[in-house]
């Protein structure tokens, strides 16, 4: 049947891990990369069947009324209301309606960005996608400044901006935000019930202080789909990263997409050292199976994409 047929296309050996354990077969195709259209496209019609992307990228006001009680995606027992702040902050419209473009970028925020002079690269892109506020001005050469979709998980408010308790932390977060401009911020605001508070007091800010950040907060049904998708594609990932969540994402509007950022190894090929994020200094966490992510295994079906030519995975310097 039809999954049999999309499962191929992924796998290599007809392993759950595609490649391998080591990484010292994961270096770049470098200039022997080819995209391979008709693959694209056949991926893209894969993923439709499970993941309505230019739907299911964010709640719409017509979907939701003040008051509404829903379950937690991840936390059935749990319920949430929709406030007056986040059905105000709701778009209309689809933040991707109708849109394509020739070329993306998926940033992640591996340490491997680090002297990588990938900045100017990663910037001329038609868009550019990032993870999780990454800061983005000190790194510039590496990481570029373009952002044209910002991932947020409402637990970086805790771990990065102390939980927003004083005035020098809020301040950090409105800068970040400011520095957005008009730019899509994408929230998964209903995954767990403890993020709801910091959701709520992003929402506030961004009212608050008259922020032009258009808000984007992923439809209940976005991340079971883009699992269902990877399942029937013999990758059981229970929590897919949001590096892997913008990749299945972006195949709905981008032809072709690139990858920078993806290396969830402490090591690079030749030995060095890698920092988990090029930004901080929390450490590696998500190497048992029974983690959260599962970033190894997801590095390994994206290697099996790069080299089928579906997408770039680029892991070596620009420059
Ligand atoms: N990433 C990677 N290698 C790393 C760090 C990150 O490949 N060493 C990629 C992953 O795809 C990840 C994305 O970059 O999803 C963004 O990184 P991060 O903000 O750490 O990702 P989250 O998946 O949101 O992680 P968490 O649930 O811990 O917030």
């Amino acid at each position: 049947g039809n999954s049999r047929a999309s499962s191929t296309r992924l796998m290599v050996n007809g392993s759950e891990t595609p490649l391998g354990s080591g990484v010292s077969d994961l270096s770049d195709l470098g200039v022997d990369w080819r995209l391979n259209a008709t693959l694209v496209t056949m991926i893209r019609k894969d993923i439709l069947r499970f993941l309505d992307a230019e739907r299911d990228v964010s709640v719409l006001k017509s979907s939701f009324k003040p008051g509404d009680t829903y379950h937690y995606v991840l936390d059935r027992r749990r319920t949430f209301n929709v406030s007056q702040t986040l059905y105000s902050l709701l778009p209309e419209v689809s933040p991707l309606k109708n849109k394509t473009f020739r070329t993306c970028a998926v940033v992640g925020n591996s340490g491997s960005l680090l002297k990588s002079g990938c900045g100017k690269e990663i910037d001329k892109h038609d868009f550019v996608i990032r993870c999780n506020l990454a800061p983005l001005e000190d790194f510039a050469d590496d990481v570029g400044l373009r952002s044209d979709f910002t991932t947020m998980n409402p637990s970086v408010i805790p771990r990065v901006y102390g939980g927003l308790r004083d005035e020098a932390e809020r301040g950090k977060l409105i800068r970040r935000l400011q520095q957005l401009n008009s730019s899509v911020l994408w929230i998964p605001a209903f995954m767990v019930k403890s993020g709801e508070r910091h959701v709520e007091t992003v929402n506030l800010l961004v009212l608050k202080h008259g922020l032009k950040v258009r808000m984007a907060y992923p439809a209940l049904r976005f991340i079971h789909a883009v699992r269902g998708f990877w399942l029937t594609n013999k990758i059981k990932i229970k929590r897919p990263s949001s590096g892997l969540l913008m990749y299945t994402m972006a195949t709905r509007f981008c032809d072709e997409i690139h990858l920078y950022g993806f290396w969830p190894f402490p090591k690079d090929t030749d030995g060095n050292p890698v920092k988990y994020h090029y930004y901080d200094t929390l450490k590696y966490r998500y190497f048992s199976s029974a983690g959260p992510h599962r970033m190894p295994l997801e590095f390994r079906t994206l290697k099996t994409l790069h080299n089928k030519g579906a997408l770039k995975l680029k892991t070596s310097k620009c420059t």
